[in-house]
């Protein structure tokens, strides 16, 4: 199965009018659990690196070549997509290493300066055919910042998608970034008015924080992208300490990471049914 793009994913999702889930890898066994998982569900997956998965790895093309050639060899459709994407550079980088999606992130800038740099963002993806994702009323949660008030206007949102041309927008509903707990109620009803309200897909960032309920609620209101990190590392981290919890003295590294790459592969597949269901 090739290598395939966000925007194909996402397109009949929205037409369909079903969620599709974007899942964070932040090392390589990330990545292939994600496509284990997905390949299990049988499903079509979007793996994204997030612009502090890039810092963290101190530059983007050796975990973004792994995600490449991971998509490249999987069974089941998989995309590669760069998520908050900072400054145009890494956006520019990103696109010459083969992505064929990324997500510009300049939603703590004020309105004009958001739509500003965003519209050259997008000019220049849609050159190279690349998908662009863009957001509108910072979803917090980031960097410890908890604003679970915020909310993104309808009518803003369609003026946001004219002047930027993005072909998806990240609104803010409800959810916060990196929730260790499992019980932000999202607005449906805001969610329902910005599907009716805005021409392109809605992407539900900060799900981790969404009960599965919601998640699925959610979709069926008209959010199509589901953005999930928080809750792959919680997994991860689990088994990993259970794992060295059980076996004092081992020192493979092989064998706790494994541990943590099943389970994580686990989750994938569960919350690839709970959209789907
Ligand atoms: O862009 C990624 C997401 O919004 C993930 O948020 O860590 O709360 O699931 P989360
Ligand atoms: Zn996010």
């Amino acid at each position: 199965m090739p290598l395939t793009t966000a925007g194909e994913i996402v397109g009949p999702a929205a037409k369909a009018g079903r969620g599709c889930a974007a899942f964070n890898a932040i090392q390589l066994e990330h990545i292939t659990a994600i496509v284990d998982g997905a390949t299990r569900a049988g499903q079509p997956v979007i793996i994204q690196l997030s612009h502090n998965a890039v810092r963290y790895h101190g530059s983007l093309a050796p975990i973004g070549s792994a995600a490449l050639a991971a998509a490249r060899a999987a069974e089941v459709p998989v995309a590669v997509h760069l998520d908050h994407a900072e400054t145009p550079e890494l956006v520019h980088e990103a696109v010459a290493l083969g992505f064929g999606s990324v997500m510009f992130d300049a939603s703590t800038l004020d309105y004009a300066d958001n739509v500003r740099v965003t519209r050259d963002v997008v000019d220049a993806c849609h050159e190279h055919g690349v998908w662009v994702e863009a957001e509108l009323g910072e979803v917090g949660g980031k960097d410890g910042v908890h604003a679970p008030g915020v909310r993104t206007d309808p009518d803003e949102a369609l003026a946001f998608v004219q002047a930027t041309g993005v072909d998806a927008l990240a609104v803010a509903v409800g959810s916060s970034h990196a929730m260790l707990t499992r019980d932000a109620e999202l607005d449906l009803d805001l969610i329902t008015r910005l599907r009716d309200r805005v021409p392109v897909p809605l992407v539900l960032h900060g799900s981790s924080g969404v009960p599965d309920d919601g998640l699925a609620a959610a979709a069926r209101a008209g959010m199509t992208k589901i953005n999930i990190a928080t809750q792959l590392n919680k997994v991860f981290t689990a088994a990993v300490i259970g794992d060295l919890e059980a076996r004092p003295g081992k020192v493979d590294p092989r064998k706790y990471l494994g541990a943590g790459r099943s389970s994580v592969a686990d989750e994938v597949a569960r919350l690839l049914g709970v959209l789907a269901a």
